[in-house]
Order: structure tokens, then C-alpha cells, then sequence
């Protein structure tokens, strides 16, 4: 029979205005972890969460990285509790188009109970939901129930790249090691979305990620289309030639090699799917197309957690200014990714798309591809023991009991946390599919907040009753 937690949740029912005011505080800092004009809110963001740590009495620090700091706290060490590794960002994404924001994306605002503002929801807001709980344990209890190790970037959405290096730094020698710090028996993220509105969810799936940039070259200089157009070779008409033959008719990726290590689908999974009633009609009305689209045999859902995909991210070349100019441009860049899924490697992509488009890409002109950053694929086993006592928490701290599903997004330390500490991952997230993240207007509803606030309460005591083999 777990412990009970009634005082603790009493507790955090009367603090919630001030969870909010919490929230919103955070969320004026605009860490914005891609673009260096903002490097000193970013850094403000990372003190604040390191600060919240301290004012909470858990000696939190700064892990300095060539880019942005790790904020990393733990609590105290609890015999025979396992300990929990919690894992999140809290740098966000560019907020452009400014345009199309009703409110500032650094003022958050309260309409219709969410919370507008960038990072609302990616990640800041589901972040604090696992400070908060632990900051309510320990005013409540004084202790908690096992050990948590905080483990929060900055660079996240910009590829992880400081996380990475701390993650396999060279050790010096001094001190424990990185795995020896971090060592815990589960890993718990809460940087995605539940199924539905009331629908909380487990995810035991996550797609992977390989992105590249091309550059296509023609001529030493743009020439004039009519002077010059039909004898040489027009990079952006080349550019897109090769991208369109990165797709079949099927829909279907075609890069030979592609789908050589791809887990497919169980039928058990299929079934799985097809109980949780997803409306495709609502699904193409919200997002105002007339048809959904993807590849051959495979519903909606199926194609987003379950199969992999190709996508042009952005493309440029020629002339986009007002009016017209018959310009033969001399350029053309694109940015495009690959979703991957389990086993796909990223690297092994690579070598077949460059082999591909190297194939493809005509005489005339000449190409460059840079590769920017790569992601597995996961399926958390969900017979690990963790997962049932995490189902127990969101039924108490949501009012019902989770549905088991994956997500088409990608969290790369999943993977890592995987190989090199060898533990698994909880993806208990508090979002849903159209809080906006990575677009204008992102929000977080205040419901989601507190009951994500409340199920992590539940879930320290939850993951403490397991006992620890280690
Ligand atoms: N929180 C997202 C990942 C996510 C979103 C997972 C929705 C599940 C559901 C994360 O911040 C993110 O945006 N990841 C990037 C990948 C990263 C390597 C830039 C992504 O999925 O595009
Ligand atoms: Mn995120
Ligand atoms: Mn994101």
C-alpha cells in the first residue's frame, strides 16, 4: 500500500495562484537558445530555476558547457529508494512570426485559463510542475521519499550540444564520474503531450531525428533568365528536382536503404490505436486541410508515431522580394529532416541520403550538405516497473487512468540516458497537441498545470515504493 500524500496535495491545492505567478515569472525571461542576442535572458532563465532550487533548500549549480549552462540540482541520497533522474529544457524556440501572436510572447497573459506565452508548455511549465511538487513535499514533509537528481538544459531545442559534451566529457580525473553522478534507476520527462484534453497519457514511443542543410551552386553569379535561361542549369529548379525525388507516389521515402532497420508496427499496437476513436474529420477540420496526407496503408496516428517521414523545413533561393525579377539565380538552400523511428540510426542516414542525393543532383551544378543534427528513435518497455506506479500517480493526480501511446516529436536524450546510464524513461506528459509549441500564441492550460503538479506529488511517493535493486 503506498503512503499516503492527502497533506501534501492539501498543501499544494492552496498554493496555486502562486504557481502560476511562479510560472509566469519564469516565463519573462526569453531564452531563446538559438539566437545569441539573447544569451544573457537565457542565462537569466538558468539562474532563476537554479535560484528556485536554492530558496527550496537543494543546492542546485550552474554546469557551465560551451553554450548555455545545465542547470543540475539533486537531493539528498535515501537508502534503499530508488532515485529518479528528472530531465527537462528551459530554452525555447524563436517566437516568430511576432505577427501572429495575440500577446507578446514574453508577457504571458491568462485567457480562457492557459497560460499564453513561449515556452508555456515547451518545457518551462512542465519543468516546474516537478520543482514545485518537490517543493511541496519538503515544506510538507521535510524529506522526500527518495533521491531526485535535476537534470535542466538550455540548449534543447538547438540540438543539445553542451548537454552532449557534459554527457561524454572527458573525465578528469577528479571527483565522480558523469555516470556515477547522474546514476538512478528511471528517468522521468515531462516535455510532450497527453492524448487528448482529459486524456492523460504514457508515451512509450518517440521518433527520432536526422536534419541536414543543402546548398546547391550553379553559375559564378545570378544571370539574367532571359539571356542566359534554357543553357545553363537553374540551382533552384535543380534543388527542387532533387528533393521531390526524395519521395515516391506512395508516399514513401525513396532512399534506397531507408527503411532497411525500421521496427515496424505490431498488429497488437494497430488495435491499440484504433480503440483510442481518433477523429480524422475533426483532426483535418482543426487544422483547416481537406484531405490528410502521408504515406500509403497507414492511418493518421500510425504515420505520426509509428513510421518515419521526410520533410523540407524551409527553402531558399532566387528572388522573394516585391514584383518580379526574371533573375537565373546562382543558389539555392533548403533545410530538411528526416523523422526516424526505432532502430533507424542517424548516421546510417546519412551515409544513404548523401549517397542519394549525390545520385540525383545533375550535372551543371554542384552540392554541399551539412549535417546538423541527429536523434534516435526509443520505445520505453512497458513492462519496466516503473510504469505501473507512474499510471497509479496520473490516475490520482488527473482522475483517470492513462492511455499508453507514442509521439511523433523528439527528445534526444531519451537515447542517451538509455546507453549510457542504461535506464529507461517515464514520458509523462502534461500538454496537448495544440498548445502551439514551435508557433505563435504557445499555451499551457493552468488545469493541466496543477494536475501535473499533483500527479508529481503522487509520484515520488509512487516510485519510492518500488524498491531499489541498486
Ligand atoms: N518537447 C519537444 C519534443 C516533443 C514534442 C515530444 C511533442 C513529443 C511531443 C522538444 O522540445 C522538441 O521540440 N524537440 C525537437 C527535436 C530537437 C532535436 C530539436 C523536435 O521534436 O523537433
Ligand atoms: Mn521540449
Ligand atoms: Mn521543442
Amino acid at each position: 500500500m503506498p503512503g499516503h500524500v492527502d497533506d501534501i496535495l492539501d498543501r499544494v491545492d492552496s498554493c496555486k495562484s502562486q504557481y502560476v505567478d511562479d510560472l509566469c515569472g519564469w516565463l519573462r525571461m526569453a531564452s531563446i537558445g538559438t539566437d545569441p542576442a539573447f544569451t544573457p535572458e537565457v542565462r537569466k532563465a538558468a539562474s532563476w530555476l537554479k535560484q528556485r532550487f536554492d530558496s527550496m533548500g537543494i543546492s542546485a549549480e550552474l554546469i557551465e558547457t560551451a553554450g548555455h549552462p545545465i542547470v543540475y540540482a539533486e537531493t539528498p541520497p535515501v537508502p534503499g529508494a530508488p532515485t529518479v533522474l528528472v530531465y527537462g529544457h528551459y530554452d525555447v524556440q524563436p517566437p516568430d512570426p511576432l505577427d501572429l501572436w495575440t500577446s507578446p510572447p514574453f508577457e504571458p497573459v491568462i485567457r480562457d485559463q492557459k497560460v499564453y506565452a513561449r515556452g508555456a508548455t515547451d518545457d518551462k511549465g512542465q519543468v516546474l510542475t516537478h520543482v514545485l511538487s518537490c517543493e511541496a513535499w519538503l515544506k510538507a514533509r521535510g524529506k522526500l521519499p527518495l533521491q531526485i537528481k535535476y537534470l535542466i538544459e538550455g540548449e534543447e531545442e538547438s540540438g543539445s550540444k553542451g548537454l552532449n559534451e557534459f554527457l561524454s566529457g572527458k573525465y578528469d580525473g577528479k571527483g565522480p564520474t558523469v555516470k556515477e553522478r547522474l546514476a538512478s534507476d528511471i528517468c522521468v520527462i515531462s516535455d510532450n503531450c497527453q492524448y487528448g484534453p482529459g486524456k492523460p497519457a504514457i508515451t512509450y514511443g518517440l521518433r527520432g531525428l536526422a536534419y541536414y542543410e543543402i546548398h546547391i551552386t550553379g553559375p559564378n553569379r545570378d544571370l539574367h533568365s532571359g539571356a542566359f535561361g534554357g543553357t545553363v542549369r537553374n540551382p533552384v529548379n535543380a534543388l527542387c528536382q532533387m528533393l521531390a525525388a526524395l519521395h515516391d507516389a506512395e508516399g514513401r521515402v525513396a532512399v534506397p536503404g531507408f527503411y532497411d532497420d525500421v521496427i515496424p508496427l505490431t498488429e497488437r499496437e494497430r488495435n491499440e490505436y484504433r480503440k483510442l476513436g481518433f477523429d480524422e474529420s475533426e483532426f483535418r477540420k482543426n487544422l483547416g486541410i481537406a484531405a490528410e496526407h502521408g504515406e500509403s496503408g497507414y492511418t493518421s496516428i500510425e504515420r505520426r508515431w509509428g513510421r518515419p517521414t521526410f520533410d523540407i523545413n524551409g527553402i531558399w533561393g532566387g528572388y522573394t522580394g516585391e514584383g518580379a525579377k526574371t533573375v537565373l539565380p546562382a543558389r539555392a538552400s533548403a533545410k530538411f529532416s528526416f523523422r526516424l523511428v526505432p532502430d533507424q540510426d542517424p548516421e546510417k542516414i546519412t551515409r544513404l541520403v548523401e549517397r542519394r542525393l549525390r545520385e540525383l543532383c545533375p550535372p551543371g551544378v554542384t552540392m554541399e550538405l551539412v549535417d546538423m543534427h541527429g536523434a534516435r528513435g526509443v520505445l520505453v518497455p512497458l513492462d519496466n516497473r516503473f510504469v505501473e506506479p507512474a499510471a497509479r500517480a496520473i490516475a490520482g493526480g488527473f482522475g483517470k487512468s492513462p492511455v499508453f501511446i507514442r509521439s511523433g516529436g523528439t527528445i534526444p536524450v531519451v537515447g542517451y540516458f538509455k546507453q549510457l546510464l542504461d535506464i529507461d524513461t517515464l514520458l509523462l506528459g502534461w500538454g496537448q497537441d495544440d498548445d502551439n509549441p514551435h508557433s505563435p500564441n504557445e499555451k499551457f492550460s493552468l488545469e493541466d498545470y496543477h494536475r501535473g503538479i499533483r500527479t508529481s506529488v503522487a509520484l515520488w511517493q509512487e516510485l519510492a515504493d518500488v524498491k531499489s535493486p541498486r
